[in-house]
């Protein structure tokens, strides 16, 4: 199914044409020009062959040339600038065959690589924008050049050398291409860019295990194959590097690599061996006076090119070389890439291993997994590389960033996508670092990653990769019975995961579906990369039919909603929007709406902001319940902080509200208008207007039989008074909004009410006992919302206080504390040092009281907070005049009164509470002027602490004037913390009561 279809996938495309070939026509005969041009394309063909290109057409006197079709390797990039330079050689010994009277043809190339669609069965034409580029940069090159592009040049710079030319102007394209000359390749370079100079991160047991094996080979004069087993980049070169630099000294070390493509490589790894070890005269020399060192130097010969040999006679002549470079010291051979290897060389290791006698040999062969896919009945033993740990790739990391280029945030992500690979870690840091977007985020893998991903996939056969596909469709989890109900019914699904399993790309995972078996990528990288090969049409309709597989198997609105949603955004690019993509888009958006709804109930603000965002995308201008959606997200966006956004839907579901004369959608929208302008201190409010409102709209609601709204609407009724430190009205207000929240079946909104309720109730003239009683009843109805259990624990802590009960007043404060602290909101905590505080005092520890203020102070000062601050602040002055500590309460005084503001009644009349401590015995009349000021400020307010603290701060001057008043003003402190039940507070009034009569006596 999947093969002959369309396919997106990332290649390598060259463009080379005979530069100056007009001239050449106009100065040649035509036969002779005809056939000169023959033996060009033949050359041109079958350099791009050799490399493992295909030639996709000839045109004119072009020739365009793709390489990683039909199927990707790691190196396509590399392969293609091999190519394009082999071009140019044999171009020159086709003019050197030329002779004199026919000017010297010269070629010029282009090379990009990037993402194309190939054909299917009816055309076979590869298209995309990599490809003009390519052509471009042909174009733009000067005879005898090759051009390549970005991409390519990422790919291929630690392999070739080249040189930056000017960026390229291209018709149609908006940026000019950027481009490079190559100049050379250079030999024996690596797929990939590797480091060396970072050091070795763990893998201790794997080199223990290794040089075990190498003990044994010695000990016992054996000849031992051992293959060291791992994916791409996960470390096996570096470990062999790491054993061979350890044990050089007590060992002699040969050895050669497999290369993935070429002509005559079987061998090449011993060639390259022999080469390296000497050669022929190297070889003698070894094997000194064996009777065979003739008979074996001519065979190896063979390998150097010279004569022919049947495969025994050479497997011989090898084993014999290695014994006899075994003789004096162990030898260590290794053959790197062995994956590559073809059989032959295979079967030559194998006969080696089997038939040496009485020599220390290990031969250590370096394989990626396919070995034992193309071998399962390989010999020897096998050491598995796994990725690095955890720490382990911290670690790399840590050695990589050394300038710690990279955010915290980008680190995470560097390490959950490379997963321990040390090769994938080493690109993405690489191509984050030098991107500068080291602040920026993670979108794109670097091509060299991809590659490699490509390549793997390349690898399986089209029913593996057609039930990959499916999968990656239904996502890093997905079941099998999804993925036969999305394929044609005709593959064994069964042996193909099977298989899928056994090559590590999935693996069975636990089930989020009940009755349905689970599975998983194993690599969340390999299911973006086969996802990413889907061509868009299929992957519309494989969304589209995975939802409606969910939506028998499944209850989960918000992934339904996510696959239509994909649905409708693949086949909306391609223009076909037509009613049935209208009806998909139509279907996410409520079922998107829908799973938002149900993350704000669970108070999961950020989920419900992104569903109700993308839901509003995809609901049609008309559909019905878009207003109450918009209502929905802007409350989800208040509550994230995102006012702006908020604004936004606000208006938009006003005005939708005013066209469709939808009269329940206008007030409610008018209410939370009204919180949008209370959080943003918005100029336009004022108590009148908030009033005005919620009044309006709650008889109209009530009507209409919105108890969800009636909440709203008496929850706004109940600000007005906060400011005017009413307590008891804005009680009386939350115990309505209470109730019909409760009545509504909205729990959530139920919690939200009860804790602002709860700090009316601490705060109000309701006396302390039934308050008590109240938290106790609010407590386990707070939704497991830690915040708003702690924001009632913190009002039961002062209760507790002010019946004298502190240690478990201080008891309760410390597990408001904790929650804060794990939520990560200090500027809770720091808001409410006050509650703190004041327990500490009614402990008679001012000391502490002092310390908590203090605390909360600074760190509202480190965030810059200036609203809660000067509160803050005229709380302490009033702490340390206490204490006595003068010059400090005078300064935290002065901060408070130049930097609060006329309504804010408790930090006006605490700071003058405070300078009537300090100034009572200097200036006695100024500090009575000051107390008078803050018990007429008190007065309106039903805030009984704050009505006494006034009240005893007059007491306490009248005193040290010896005034006969001082007495009765006492009393009358005493009496307001009587009524509010405040036995501590009333202690204190009492004895500053008693004293100021007996001191009149
Ligand atoms: N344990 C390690 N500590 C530090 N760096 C490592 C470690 N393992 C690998 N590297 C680095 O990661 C990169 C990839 O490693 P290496 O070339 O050994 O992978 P490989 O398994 O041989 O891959 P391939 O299959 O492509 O040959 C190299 O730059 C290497 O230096
Ligand atoms: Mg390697």
């Amino acid at each position: 199914m999947v093969s002959a279809v369309a396919a997106r996938k990332t290649v390598s495309v060259l463009f080379c044409d005979l530069a100056d070939s007009t001239a050449l026509g106009e100065r040649m005969d035509p036969e002779q020009l005809r056939e000169v041009m023959g033996s060009w394309y033949e050359a041109m063909r079958s350099a791009v062959e050799r490399h493992g290109g295909t030639v996709e057409k000839f045109v004119g006197d072009a020739v365009m040339a793709v390489f990683g079709l039909p199927r990707a390797h790691e190196d396509d990039a590399l392969r293609a600038v091999r190519a394009a330079l082999e071009m140019q050689a044999a171009v020159a010994r086709l003019n050197g065959s030329l002779g004199d009277e026919v000017p010297g043809l010269r070629i010029r190339v282009g090379i990009n690589t990037g993402e194309v669609v190939t054909g299917d069965e009816t055309t076979t034409l590869v298209t995309g924008d990599a490809v003009n580029t390519a052509k471009r940069l042909e174009q733009g090159a000067l005879g005898g050049q090759i051009l390549i592009g970005a991409v390519t040049e990422q790919l291929v710079r630690h392999a070739a050398r080249l040189e930056p030319v000017a960026a390229i102007e291209a018709k149609g394209k908006a940026a000019p291409v950027e481009a490079w000359h190559v100049l050379e390749a250079i030999a024996g370079a690596e797929s990939f860019a590797r480091r060396s100079d970072i050091p070795l991160v763990g893998r201790t047991s794997e080199l223990a295990v290794l040089r075990d094996e190498l003990a044994a080979c010695a000990d016992g004069r054996t000849c031992r194959l051992v293959t060291v087993i791992g994916a791409a980049g996960v470390g096996k070169t570096r470990l062999v590097s790491e054993l061979v630099s350890a044990l050089r000294a007590q060992v002699t070390v040969v050895g050669g690599r497999c290369l993935p493509y070429g002509d005559g490589i079987t061998f090449w790894p011993l060639t390259e061996l022999i080469r390296r070890l000497g050669g022929d005269e190297a070889v003698a020399e070894a094997m000194n006076d064996d009777a065979d060192a003739a008979l074996v130097v001519e065979r190896l010969g063979v390998l150097g090119g010279r004569g022919t040999a049947p495969p025994e006679e050479l497997f011989w002549a090898v084993r014999r070389l290695f014994e006899a470079l075994a003789r004096e010291r162990p030898l260590l051979v290794i053959l790197e890439d062995v994956h590559w290897a073809e059989p032959t060389l295979l079967d030559l290791v194998e006969h080696v291993s089997r038939w040496s006698r009485g020599s220390p040999i290990m031969l250590l062969c370096v394989a990626r997994p396919e070995l034992l896919e193309e071998r399962p009945q390989w010999e020897g033993a096998l050491v598995r590389l796994e990725p690095l740990s955890a720490g382990e790739a911290t670690q790399l990391l840590d050695t990589l960033d050394i300038g710690g280029i990279l955010s915290a945030t980008l680190r995470a992500r560097v390490a959950e996508v490379a997963q321990g690979n040390p090769l994938y870690t080493e690109q993405l840091f690489a191509m984050l670092a030098e991107e500068a977007r080291a602040a920026a985020e993670l979108v794109e893998l670097p091509p060299t990653i991809q590659a490699l991903l490509a390549a793997r996939l390349d690898r399986l056969d089209p029913f593996e990769r057609g039930v990959l596909e499916r999968a990656a469709v239904i996502g890093k989890e997905f079941w099998p019975g999804a993925v036969a109900a999305l394929g044609d019914g005709d593959e064994p699904l069964g042996t193909t995961l099977l298989s899928l399993v056994r090559r590590e790309f999935v693996e069975p995972a636990v089930s989020s579906i009940p009755g349905e078996d689970g599975f998983r990528f194993r690599h969340a990288l390999i299911r973006d990369a086969t996802y990413a090969g889907i061509p868009k049409r299929t992957r519309a309709d494989l969304h589209e039919r995975f939802a409606a597989w969910l939506e028998l198997h499944s209850r989960r609105d918000e992934l339904r909603g996510y696959h239509l949603e994909q649905a409708y955004h693949y086949r909306d690019e391609f223009g076909s929007l037509d009613d049935h993509t209208r009806s998909l888009g139509a279907q996410a958006g409520e079922l998107l709406t829908a799973a938002g709804r149900h993350a704000l109930a669970r108070d999961d603000v950020p989920a419900a902001v992104n569903l109700l965002e993308r839901g509003v995308a995809l609901l049609p201008r008309t559909s019905e319940s878009r207003g109450f959606v918009l209502l929905d997200l802007a409350i989800a966006l208040m509550r994230s902080g995102a006012f702006a956004t908020a604004q936004g839907a606000l208006e938009e579901a006003l005005a939708l509200a005013r066209t469709g004369a939808d009269r329940r959608l206008e007030l409610r929208t008018l209410i939370e208008r009204e919180f949008f302008r209370i959080f943003t201190n918005a100029p336009e409010t004022t108590s009148e207007e908030i009033t005005r409102v919620a009044e309006e709209a709650i008889p109209a609601l009530e009507a209409l039989g919105d108890d969800g709204g009636v909440a709203r609407a008496w929850h706004l009724l109940s600000e007005p008074p906060v400011d005017a430190c009413r307590w008891g009205e804005r009680a009386a207000a939350l115990e309505r909004a209470l109730e019909h929240a409760r009545r509504a079946g909205d729990a959530r909104e139920a919690a939200f009410v009860a804790a602002d309720l709860m700090q009316a109730i601490q705060l109000g003239p309701t006396p302390v006992d039934a308050a008590i009683e109240r938290a106790h009843l609010f407590l386990p109805e707070m939704q497991g919302n830690r915040l708003l259990t702690a924001s009632i624990l913190c009002s039961l802590a002062v209760l507790l206080a002010m019946r004298g009960q502190f240690p478990e007043a201080r008891a309760e404060w410390a597990r408001a504390r904790m929650h804060w602290d794990e939520l990560g909101m200090a500027h809770r905590r720091a808001v409410r040092s006050i509650d703190a505080a004041s327990i500490e005092l009614l402990a008679g520890d001012a000391a502490t009281a002092e310390l908590e203020l203090r605390t909360g102070y600074d760190m509202l000062a480190e965030i810059g907070e200036t609203h809660v601050r000067p509160t803050l602040a005229a709380y302490l002055a009033a702490v340390l005049a206490e204490e006595g500590s003068v010059a400090d309460a005078e300064a935290f005084a002065d901060f408070a009164q130049s930097n609060t503001w006329e309504d804010d009644i408790v930090t006006q009349a605490m700071w003058r509470i405070a300078r009537a401590r300090l100034l009572a015995l200097g200036e006695p009349d100024t500090a009575e002027r000051l107390a008078r000021e803050a018990i007429a400020l008190a007065a309106p307010t039903d805030f009984l602490e704050l009505q006494a603290a006034a009240l005893l701060a007059l007491a306490r001057v009248l005193r040290e004037t010896e005034s006969p008043q001082a007495g009765d003003v006492a009393a009358e402190a005493q009496a307001v913390y009587e009524r509010k039940g405040n036995i501590v507070g009333a202690g204190w009034a009492a004895a500053l009561a008693g004293a100021s009569i007996s001191a009149q006596e």
